[in-house]
């Protein structure tokens, strides 16, 4: 069996493709185009990892690039295709909206396309718990309104979920949409607050809080998020239109100031000088998984305590940074 990751060099492709890769019952294939959004070097690291294993081929190519694209999927005839390539952060595209637009949605389009061409068995792309946009009901469950994105990020997602579900109506392409909630973990991103408020307090430089820390997200451990992934590999849907759409979450909020601050805090046994700034454009006050579909189809449920988690991480930047 086949499998592409797309996005292998990034934060949660990079995870998912070293678990296959232990696995052996998958040829693992990935592609990414090494990007310069965050620190480039973090990226060739996780690819020298999993470079190791002879079984993993990798191949610098852009998804937004139809024609090497298309190329490629006819060269490997692919039986899993895992989207997870994208322009990822929600402030950043209030800035940069062209290149959510290239990356999401011109190269979604084309990962769609060449995948309906070599018929791929199952397509499962990436999408986010913002395209919830403001609600007053919690915990978040899939079929909720979700035609009101607060960011261009949001946008995007919603549209690679509504184009999804117009080519497994049409062309009964197998297609599964992945609602991530706020993942963290070893190798995770420079630009997302864990990383930036562990740099910051380790190095005694002040950390930014939005809202005053107001806020609450349902943090999910990146085991968490590559363990569901990999349980519905094989598990397309089987309805008439094959599409599906799942929450991946922790399914517990914490507060960011009294919960997961204090919890940097206490691993790192530092105390935070901390910048209060107002609520950003496009963020969203609250985020928590109803999880009870993705349990029912894969009979699991991400359980990694925060805790827990943000202490392998810190153990990991401690022990990356000393190198
Ligand atoms: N990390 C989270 O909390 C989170 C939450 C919700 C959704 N997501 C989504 O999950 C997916 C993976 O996120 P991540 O946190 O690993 O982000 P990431 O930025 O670490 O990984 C994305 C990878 O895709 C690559 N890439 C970007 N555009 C590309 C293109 N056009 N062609 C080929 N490669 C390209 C980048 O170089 C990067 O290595 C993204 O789609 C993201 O939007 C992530």
């Amino acid at each position: 069996m086949k499998i592409l990751i797309t996005g292998c060099a990034g934060f949660i492709g990079f995870h998912l493709a070293e678990k296959l890769l232990n696995n052996n019952k998958f040829r693992v294939y990935g592609i990414d185009n090494l990007n310069t959004y965050y620190d480039v070097k973090l990226k060739q690291d996780r690819l020298k990892i999993l470079k190791k294993n002879i079984n993993f081929n990798f191949k610098k190519l852009d998804i937004s690039n139809f024609v090497k694209l298309s190329k490629n999927f006819e060269e490997n005839k692919y039986d899993y295709v895992i989207n997870l390539a994208a322009q990822a952060g929600v402030r950043y595209s209030i800035t940069n909206p062209d290149t959510y637009f290239e990356n999401n949605i011109s190269g979604f389009y084309n990962i769609l396309e060449v995948s309906k061409k070599i018929k791929i068995k199952h397509l499962i792309f990436a999408s986010t718990s913002s395209v919830y946009g403001e609600q007053s009901k919690w915990p978040l469950k899939e079929n909720f309104n979700t035609d009101k994105p607060l960011s261009f990020y949001a946008a995007t997602k919603k549209i690679n979920e509504v184009m999804a579900y117009s080519y497994s109506n049409i062309y009964k392409l197998p297609c599964t949409g992945l609602r991530f909630f706020t993942v963290y973990g070893p190798y995770g991103r420079p630009d997302m607050a864990l990383f930036k408020f562990v740099k910051n307090i380790n190095s005694a430089k002040r950390i930014k809080l939005y809202n005053n820390g107001n806020h609450y997200r349902d943090f999910t451990y990146v085991d968490d998020i590559v363990e569901s992934i990999i349980r519905l590999i094989k598990k397309p849907s089987k309805e008439k239109i094959p599409f599906e759409i799942f929450n991946i979450g922790g399914s517990k909020p914490h507060h960011l100031k009294k919960t997961f601050l204090r919890y940097i805090e206490k691993i790192l046994s530092k105390k935070a000088m901390i910048n209060n700034l107002p609520m950003q454009m496009g963020d969203i006050f609250k985020t928590h998984a109803d999880t009870k579909k993705l349990q029912n189809k894969i009979n699991y449920k991400p359980k990694t305590n925060l805790k827990n988690g943000i202490n392998n991480f810190i153990m990991w930047y401690k022990m990356y940074f000393k190198k």
